[in-house]
């Protein structure tokens, strides 16, 4: 059994506790990363740090360290966990505090970190793709802090869930944001889509690299905003997250997207994706 962190140590999941007063269980305040590893070596680190540090700066909490003391800690938890691909989760809180909303004066950040097997997209789901519905998004307008509090995508998951469909795709003002815990992408005449950043949705670290990977491969893209009826009128429709990679929608509101079949150009980057982690792996 591996170990997660927390107050400055590596213990069993069973021994970490922490105090019913931390702002992460009272508030919800605090921040998340979520970093995947592959033959024991973090993937985009610089990425998921970068954004980690504009997600505490957002939220005015001390980064609790440094870029190289991250990357020794990471690492050291890739090495008290099993398996040579892993999916790392780390949460910085506020802290423990009286409760009250506004800041405490003093508090130290909650750092805990875990280590859960990195199990991907199963193959027969990129071959029939996934249902999704869409539906109005209730979030806050500062999704591009990679906040803990969930709720809201919790219960649009949920929403997708009880419709039988595996993501929920959110609209805002009549144009698409993204998925309950995923960018999404769509494809309209051969070009390739996805909103622009904004603070209606998480900058995710696959949404960059798969446009990293289309601008390689001369496969046209543009980030522009989507109508939602636009989603109607799309050959392909994809979600992106680092542990799901690139899924294909196949089905939306119970209609087909395109042919109701995985799409040629979801086909290909998911390809040039596992030819980049190929190499990445071996370097
Ligand atoms: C709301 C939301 N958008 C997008 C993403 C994808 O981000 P990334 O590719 O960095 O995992 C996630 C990942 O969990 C998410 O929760």
């Amino acid at each position: 059994m591996g170990k997660v962190y927390l107050e400055g140590q590596f213990q069993p999941i069973e021994s970490a506790k922490i105090s019913v007063l931390d702002r992460g269980f009272l508030f919800g305040d605090g921040v998340y990363e979520v970093i995947p590893v592959y033959g024991k070596k973090l993937f985009r680190l610089t990425e998921h740090l970068q954004r980690l540090e504009n997600s505490l700066a957002e939220v005015r909490i001390t980064n609790p360290h440094t870029r190289e003391t991250w990357a020794t800690l990471l690492t050291q938890l890739i090495e008290q966990n099993e398996g040579e691909d892993q999916s790392l989760y780390l949460q910085v809180t506020r802290g423990i505090a009286p409760r009250d909303h506004h800041f405490p004066d003093q508090s130290t950040p909650t750092l805990f970190m875990m280590s859960n097997p990195l199990v991907g997209t199963p193959e027969t789901t990129l071959q029939s793709g996934i249902a999704a519905v869409t539906e109005i998004d209730s979030r806050w307008s500062r999704c591009n802090i990679k906040s803990i509090n969930l709720l809201a995508n919790v219960l649009h998951r949920q929403h997708a869930m009880d419709q039988g469909a595996k993501e929920s795709i959110l609209i805002r003002d009549g144009k698409v944001t993204e998925g309950a815990a995923s960018n999404l992408f769509i494809v309209l005449q051969g070009e390739t889509i996805t909103p622009p950043k904004s603070p209606h949705l998480l900058p995710g670290v696959t949404r960059d690299l798969v446009l990293e990977l289309a601008e390689q491969h001369q496969l046209p893209w543009r980030e522009a905003a989507i109508p939602e009826q636009a989603l109607q009128q799309a050959e392909e429709i994809w979600v992106t997250s680092s542990t799901k990679e690139i899924v294909p929608v196949t089905t939306l509101n119970q209609q087909p997207v395109g042919d109701g079949k995985p799409g040629p150009i979801a086909l290909q980057l998911h390809q040039h994706l596992q030819t980049f982690k190929q190499q990445f792996r071996s370097n």
